[in-house]
């Protein structure tokens, strides 16, 4: 986060904008601060701000099976108010990153894709109840949630290859053939210039690893989109790479790297700032809308990355590796290069 409020507050200078940027407490932090993850004065003031800049969440401290009060659910809360239903995350391999990821470099060169996970709706937010022998989540979605993110995911794709793949378990779930039924009509009445084919969820992770340039925009629900995005993060290399933008109706959004608190790593300062940085350049594009200044930010991280600047996630070797103020340093100096 103190490398994404750099990067932030360099670009603001480099080209010439003020910014109000007030630093709240919320997940952890908040709980033992005031036992609430999300406390009031934190929502009032994401509610009244532009954008929402946010610290991955959770750790051990506060995971206890009997825990009562998590972080998480100060995230789903935040998720919810903001109305933010729509969660964009785009993999893109970096050349220079080919040989980071587990998979074969002739599989990944020139992916380019975006998830839209639907983030406000399904199993996360429906009833939930425990007893001695049993737990129950239910997973409900109404046909406004589905046409309003599939429509998302259609603009989006519009502007890019016009190929969407709607990813769902209709062969199971009932709630899939809902989804299913909804996509199929909204494409074919408000998109018909725009591809769109339907996947089973399992099939789809098979065909991410085994095709991954394929895809252009794929479109599924919270869970789903929870589980594939992670999987999806060894396309580009590491999953702190992935940055992710949290939208509604208007231009206020929720940005977060897509990964953890990481809580294996606390403290070393070896993180990867990258999925946060380039978070900001979301939060510039798509809430302040400040291309020119989203687009500098992201060369400066790829132009730090082809030049060697990579923490142990992504290094070739532990020696070759930078901690992550080091990294910030690097991408602050091509901003200020630019
Ligand atoms: C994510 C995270 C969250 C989610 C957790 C922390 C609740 O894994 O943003 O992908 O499951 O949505
Ligand atoms: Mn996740």
């Amino acid at each position: 986060m103190a490398q994404g409020l750099r990067c932030l507050r360099a670009i603001a200078d480099a080209y010439g904008h003020e910014l109000t940027l007030e630093e709240l407490p919320f997940g952890g932090a908040a709980i033992d601060l005031c036992g609430n993850p999300l406390p009031e004065s934190t929502l009032n003031a994401c509610l009244q701000a532009d954008a929402v800049l946010l610290g991955a969440i959770g750790g051990p401290k506060w995971s206890a099976p009997e825990a009562k009060v998590r972080p998480e659910q100060g995230l789903l809360g935040l998720r919810k108010a903001l109305g933010v239903y729509a969660n964009l995350r785009p993999v893109k391999v970096h050349p220079a990153l080919l040989s980071a990821s587990t998979l074969k470099p002739e599989i990944l060169e020139g992916v380019d894709l975006v998830f839209v996970r639907e983030l406000t709706g399904g199993i996360y937010f429906g009833e939930k109840r425990r007893d001695a022998r049993s737990a129950t989540d239910v997973c409900t979605y109404s046909v406004e949630e589905v046409e309003r993110i599939v429509r998302a995911a259609a603009r989006l794709a519009r502007q890019r290859r016009r190929k969407l793949v709607s990813i769902d378990k209709s062969n199971v779930l009932e709630t899939s053939r809902l989804w299913r039924e909804v996509t199929t009509r909204v494409m074919r009445t408000e998109f018909p210039d725009v591809s769109l084919e339907h996947m089973l969820v399992d099939s789809a992770a098979m065909h991410l690893i085994r095709r991954p340039r394929d895809f252009d925009v794929l479109v599924t629900e919270n869970m789903f989109g929870d589980i594939l995005t992670d999987e999806a993060s060894m396309l580009a290399g590491s999953l702190g790479l992935l940055p992710s933008a949290s939208l509604g109706e208007g231009t206020r959004g929720l940005y977060e790297p897509i990964h953890g608190s990481a809580p294996d790593i606390a403290g070393q300062g070896i993180a990867n700032p990258c999925g946060t940085i380039l978070s900001v350049a979301l939060l510039l594009r798509h809430s302040l809308g400040l291309e020119a200044e989203a687009a500098a930010l992201e060369e400066a991280v790829s132009k730090a990355i082809e030049q060697g600047a990579r923490t142990p996630d992504v290094a070739a070797s532990r020696d070759r590796s930078l901690s992550t103020s080091r990294v910030g340093d690097a991408v602050l100096e091509r901003i200020r290069a630019a």
